[in-house]
């Protein structure tokens, strides 16, 4: 690996995972963060890796992946060797209120990344396409069981049926056209700079404006929470030990209710206030559920843990407690993100409700 695309960089898991190539890793070569800035994509997120390496060896261009010019020339300009696809509309709650974007993006913008690769590799061998999905292709489990690599593909919400098709488009092209591909499913991250429309930062948040914590139904879903420098690090894995065309599925093992998450969030933020241990779990809000809300998640991650290595760094109270960190010592970041585009959504299609 020379020359890297990632797509989606300035998002939540793509900023993650270009610190831990500057700051965990020898690689040696140029990234390219090729991202939309979506209301989703934050250049803050990268200051302190612009600032180190822009120019150098950290290269920001702003471009959306569905652009099959900008696209093409990206590739062939920076000469890239390998793409490591993040981009994409990532919160199911939009994609129930809006899914076109998530069409476009997901699925037409994966098959033009993915085209752009085939024509500009044309069947070389020492490339490589990393397509970065989700467990929530395969569907909601009951009370037992896992998802293993192997698992039918049931997607029920706009966004996870658009990653499905992502996934098939992927498939098709190591099938179809050769293209040296790996792919991992992985499930919920959590940790810095993740986008307050998703629960862990949104309670860290509500609590600190005396907000109500929105509980979807009876709090009862089950999610399996990995700390996102450990998907950084599964993904960088794979990268280099993982064998082309396969399939990775990566989890934290650390399943947990809704309804858990949002205690133990009201817990350490009272400890770090000083406040009696249940202080917040006053702003419990139950509210209606989420349509088609999947029931639980939940990733068998054996393989690869056995056949290349990799685990996990924390357990869930620790990347709970680093995350909280964080957040409490970054306000500039979270008054950057609160006033902005998001505010003004957040108020239309939530505050309503
Ligand atoms: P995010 O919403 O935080 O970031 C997405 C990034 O993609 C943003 O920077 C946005 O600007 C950019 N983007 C969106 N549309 C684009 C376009 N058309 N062209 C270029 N850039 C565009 O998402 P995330 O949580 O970091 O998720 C990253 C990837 O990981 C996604 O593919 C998601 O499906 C997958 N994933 C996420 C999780 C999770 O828990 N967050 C778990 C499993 C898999
Ligand atoms: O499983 C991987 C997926 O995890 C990723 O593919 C998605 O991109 C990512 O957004 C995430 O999806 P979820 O829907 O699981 O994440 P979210 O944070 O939106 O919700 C987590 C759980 O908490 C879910 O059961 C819904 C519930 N919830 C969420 C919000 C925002 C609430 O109860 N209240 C809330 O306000």
């Amino acid at each position: 690996m020379k020359s890297i695309l990632v797509t989606g960089g300035a998002g939540f898991i793509g900023s993650n995972f270009i610190h831990y190539v500057f700051n965990k890793t020898n690689f040696d070569g140029i990234l390219v963060n090729v991202d939309k800035l979506t209301y989703a994509g934050n250049p803050n997120n990268l200051v302190d890796i612009d600032k180190q390496f822009g120019g150098k060896r950290y290269f920001f261009e702003k471009v959306d992946i569905c652009d099959t010019e900008k696209i093409a020339n990206i590739l062939k300009s920076y000469n890239i060797d390998t793409i490591v696809h993040f981009a994409a509309e990532s919160h199911v709650d939009r994609s129930i209120l809006g899914p076109k974007e998530f069409i476009q993006t997901n699925i037409v913008g994966t098959f033009n990344l993915l085209e752009c690769a085939r024509n500009f590799w044309a069947n070389r061998n020492d490339v490589r396409f990393h397509h970065v999905s989700t467990d929530e292709v395969y569907g909601s489990l009951g009370a037992t069981g896992f998802f293993y690599e192997n698992t039918p593909y049931d997607p029920r919400s706009p966004y996870s049926a658009s990653k499905a098709s992502s996934d098939h488009l992927v498939e098709a092209y190591k099938h179809t056209y050769n293209l040296p591909i790996t792919k991992s499913n992985c499930s919920n991250n959590y940790g810095p700079y993740h986008f307050p429309e998703k629960l862990i930062p949104l309670l860290i948040l509500n609590i600190l404006n005396n907000k109500p914590l929105p509980v979807y139904g009876d709090g009862l879903n089950v999610r399996d929470w990995l700390y996102v420098e450990d998907h950084a690090s599964a993904i960088w894995t794979i990268l280099n030990k993982g064998i082309v065309g396969e399939t990775y599925n990566i989890g934290g093992e650390n399943e947990r209710t809704n309804i858990q998450i949002v205690n133990a969030v009201c817990e350490i933020m009272a400890e770090k206030h000083n406040k009696p241990k249940d202080f917040y779990k006053s702003l419990i809000t139950f509210v209606k559920d989420r349509p088609g809300h999947d029931k639980r998640y939940a990733i068998n991650c054996d393989k690869i843990k056995n056949s290349l290595g990799w685990t996990q760094s924390v357990n869930f109270e620790q990347g709970l407690q680093k995350t909280i960190d964080w957040y409490l010592s970054n306000p500039e970041w979270i008054n950057n993100v609160v006033s902005g585009e998001y505010k003004n959504w957040i108020n239309k299609n939530y505050e309503t409700r």
